[in-house]
């Protein structure tokens, strides 16, 4: 059974629990010019009418829904053409970091290191790679990229995304949606809108006024319409009381009427909860089946429930982007081939560009030499990609252990540190013998055990199941009566990492913590081989076996110059951390090396923030975030200082659980009875920092360069529409090196709505030598410079002085000017 069919019925087992004013003053700028001339797409041509006109009902239904594919290659979704037409079918696939089916493709780096890098030109070269790739592997429409804000540090899914900032997010989708769809492929902008959370993602409430949606999460999903994005795919949740799916006030209102979208909307995976409210809302397309969009909708065409008039609006819809994209006349350029090297070189580059140094004391990095102890399981199995629907096959993947090998000059050891996948059972724990190192059972057989394991002490036993099968048929194993391993509910099964859910073999793993008292224990184990036979094996972590990976750590950093520990949080869609800290024992093994070795290097490959409060004992910290395929490259690039470590935050770090912008008040975050209050309004990310005076761990934008620089001489003045920021950044350290100079423009004296204490107008990725020195200019847009007024539903300019900063993060401001904000000439919205 493949993968996505396993999780579509995971998914259906839920499927039925699934269950904006101030008055402003200063100019009004117009709304986005809605269809605007010369957009591709901005209307269906008499290919697609001549079409529409000789469809049957049946025909016109079936493109407006997901079905079973004949061929599957593995993707998430496929919808059949219809053949007596030549109307091709589609096939969709996931996702935002690569080509996500059963085959091989680049597992390129998370999309937030891809923002990292602030670099909109590298996100179309990334969009490049997946554009080609998916086109490569018989897919035509990519279900990415991912734009909600990253309002939460506990969101699992915000290793997806980009960013909490909506102006970065903007330029890097925007970016990212022209490279994928200049090489022939669909793009779909997900998930529409305010998918800031997973955690009771299939039935949350989010409310959030108008002003908020609009300069917060809204920015992105319009630059994504602006750059002409084929597909746009609805969220889950509900938005201010009706589901996202068929809420008419985002799908007719802003996406169609303010934003002058002309693709087609579909659900996400089982995301639709009706039939007439949701075609007539302006959801065009249900996936991955037929719920609601099959035989139900067309009675109530028969019936009279739904106009004709609405289906054939969603046929023309999704007719207009393949026609746009060649597919209805054979204009499509042929499929290419792959270009893993390609593909390769461009995770690489991403990597590297991403990789943000958050703390280098005592010149810790880079490093020289060797003498190192590269420490914890993540410096040895190469932490990819994150889990869920971004989970993609890579190509190759290497070991960083080997990566830094390879550039040290002299020795490099390794510990484990902390154990992921357990040790074996002493065999003289059970009674009687049970192959617990790999048990077979072959097809069609079952199989029991029926005897005892016995503690030599008491002592917290994590046991650690490895299995070949399906997760629905893996071995139940009762302990004391209980069962270790039940199946979770709904997404539970397949949301569970993409890291620790698979054992280095391949194997699926699941963890059960109990406390162990001494003595023999009952245990029962029943197995079943299915159609292809069954292995697993019964591991364990104790306080013994842990006690033995932290002393071998520790005393491999006291014998070594540097040690590098490798540190792992392991997110996915579906579920959100309930912590910061970073998961198991990692915490007290990063105290106990740096207590061993000041010249640590903590190495994080995490989906988001975590708080550190070990962070003053290290030497250096780099987040390399879920580095994709090359990640063990560019790693092991920037430890050596072979490449200067270029990534900036795209969100601000908290210093703990208790002071972040979703921190003390469970309406904001995870929700009370059913309904998330976006109760900060625009105060979201450094923005809420700013405005309550409180210190992140590290803020937005920060990061560190190996070199140094210094800023000078700003100027800022107000033309052609915009403002335009001037100031130098030199190079006063001794090596080659990459500074993120960003301008952030403060509050308007004129408007009456609520503002941020600062927002970022503008930034430039620089690459300075040593010595070298560059006059910067940045364009801060009328868009950026100007709040969504509520009460007349558009955007109003900040006219007036307003103070302009330059800096090397939110909370590095090394500038200051100020400009008059006038009104004349036309800004543009971005
Ligand atoms: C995710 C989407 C994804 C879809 C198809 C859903 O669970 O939320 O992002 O595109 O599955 O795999």
């Amino acid at each position: 059974m493949s993968e996505t069919v396993s999780r579509r019925s995971a998914l259906r087992l839920t499927a039925g629990a699934i269950a904006v004013a101030a008055a402003a003053t200063g100019p009004l700028i117009p709304l986005t010019p809605a269809a605007a001339a010369g957009r591709p797409g901005a209307g269906a041509g008499p290919r697609v009418e001549r079409l529409l006109a000789r469809l049957t009902l049946d025909e016109k239904i079936s493109l407006l829904h997901g079905a079973t594919d004949p061929d599957s290659l593995g993707q998430a979704g496929y919808v059949p053409g219809v053949p007596r037409l030549n109307i091709p079918p589609l096939r969709l696939a996931d996702g935002p970091a690569g080509v996500r089916i059963t085959r091989h493709a680049t597992a390129l780096p998370a999309p937030v290191l891809l923002a990292s890098a602030f670099d909109p030109e590298l996100a179309r070269r990334y969009g490049q790679v997946i554009g080609r790739e998916g086109r490569a592997l018989g897919q035509d429409v990519l279900l990415s990229p991912m734009v909600n804000t990253i309002r939460t540090p506990y969101a699992g899914r915000n290793f997806e995304t980009f960013s909490e900032d909506p102006l970065l997010a903007s330029d890097v989708v925007a970016a990212e949606i022209g490279g994928i769809q200049g090489e022939g492929l669909i793009a779909t902008v997900k998930h529409f809108a305010l998918n800031n959370q997973e955690k009771d993602r299939n039935s949350i409430d989010v409310r959030a006024d108008e002003q908020t949606m609009h300069e917060i999460e809204l920015r992105g999903f319009e630059a994504a319409v602006d750059a002409g994005t084929g597909a746009v795919m609805g969220s889950y949740n509900k938005v201010n009381g009706t589901f996202a799916c068929e809420n008419k006030t985002l799908l007719t209102d802003i996406l169609r009427d303010q934003w002058g979208f002309t693709g087609w909307v579909m659900t996400d995976w089982f995301a639709a909860h009706s039939t007439a409210a949701a075609i007539t809302a302006g959801l065009d397309m249900e996936m991955p089946d037929d719920t609601y969009f099959g035989a139900a909708l067309k009675s109530a065409v028969r019936n009279g429930g739904v106009a004709e008039a609405y289906v054939d609006r969603a046929v023309r819809r999704v007719l207009s982007v393949m026609d746009r994209f060649g597919l209805l006349d054979g204009s499509a350029p042929p499929r290419p081939d792959r270009d893993a090297a390609a593909g390769a070189a461009v995770a690489l580059e991403v990597a590297k560009a991403g990789a943000t140094l958050l703390r280098n004391e005592r010149r810790t990095l880079p490093l020289d030499g060797g003498g190192i102890a590269v420490i914890g399981p993540t410096g040895q199995l190469p932490f990819v990609s994150g889990g869920g629907s971004a989970h993609v096959i890579p190509d190759r993947a290497d070991s960083p252990l080997d990566a830094i090998r390879a550039r040290a000059k002299g020795t490099v050891t390794y510990a484990l540190g902390e154990d992921l996948f357990g040790k074996a059972v002493p065999a003289s724990a059970f009674s009687p013998a049970l192959a617990s190192e790999g048990q077979e059972v072959a097809a069609g057989k079952t199989w029991e055990y029926d005897g005892t394991l016995t503690a030599g002490e008491d002592d917290e036993w994590t046991f650690v199941l490895h299995f070949s099968s399906a997760a629905t048929a893996r071995p139940k194993v009762l302990l004391d009566g209980e069962e270790l391993f039940p199946l979770a509910a709904g997404y539970g099964e397949y949301f569970s990492g993409g890291l620790v859910a698979l054992a280095p073999d391949g194997l699926g793993v699941r963890r059960k913590t109990v406390q162990l008292a001494e003595g023999a224990h009952t245990l029962r184990i029943t197995a079943d081989g299915g159609d292809s036979g069954l292995l697993f094996r019964l591991r364990r972590i104790t306080g013994a076996t842990r006690a033995q990976d932290l002393a071998e750590a520790v005393h491999a950093a006291q014998v070594a110059r540097h040690a590098v520990l490798f540190a792992y949080e392991d997110a996915t869609e579906g579920l959100d951390r309930t912590t910061l800290a970073l998961p198991g024992h990692q915490e007290q093994l990063i105290r106990a090396v740096t207590a061993a070795n000041p010249r640590t290097t903590v190495v994080l490959n995490t989906s988001s923030s975590t708080s550190m409060p070990w962070l003053a004992d290290t030497g250096a910290v780099l987040q390399m975030y879920y580095p994709g395929q090359e990640g063990a490259a560019a790693t092991a690039a920037v430890l050596f200082g072979d490449s200067d470590p270029g990534g900036r935050l795209t969100q601000s770090f908290p210093v703990d659980d208790d002071h972040h912008p979703v921190a003390g008040d469970p309406r904001r975050y995870p929700g009370v009875d059913g309904t998330e209050e976006y109760s900060e309004g625009i105060h979201v990310g450094y923005r809420w920092y700013d405005a309550q005076g409180v210190r992140p761990l590290f803020p937005f934008g920060h990061g560190l360069s190996y070199t140094s620089f210094a800023y000078s001489d700003p100027q800022a003045h107000w033309t052609r529409g915009g403002l335009e920021v001037t100031f130098t950044v030199r190079n006063t350290g001794r090596r080659a090196g990459t500074e993120v100079p960003q301008v952030y423009v403060g509050r308007s004296p004129d408007v009456r709505l609520d503002q941020a204490v600062r927002v970022l107008g503008g930034y430039r990725r620089l690459a300075l030598r040593a010595g070298e020195r560059r006059r910067v200019t940045v364009r801060v847009a009328a868009r950026t410079l100007s709040s969504w007024d509520a009460q007349h539903h558009r955007w109003t300019l900040g006219t007036g002085r307003r103070t302009v900063w330059v800096g090397a993060s939110s909370g590095d401001l090394r500038l200051r000017t100020s400009a008059q904000v006038d009104g004349r000439g036309d800004g543009g919205h971005r």
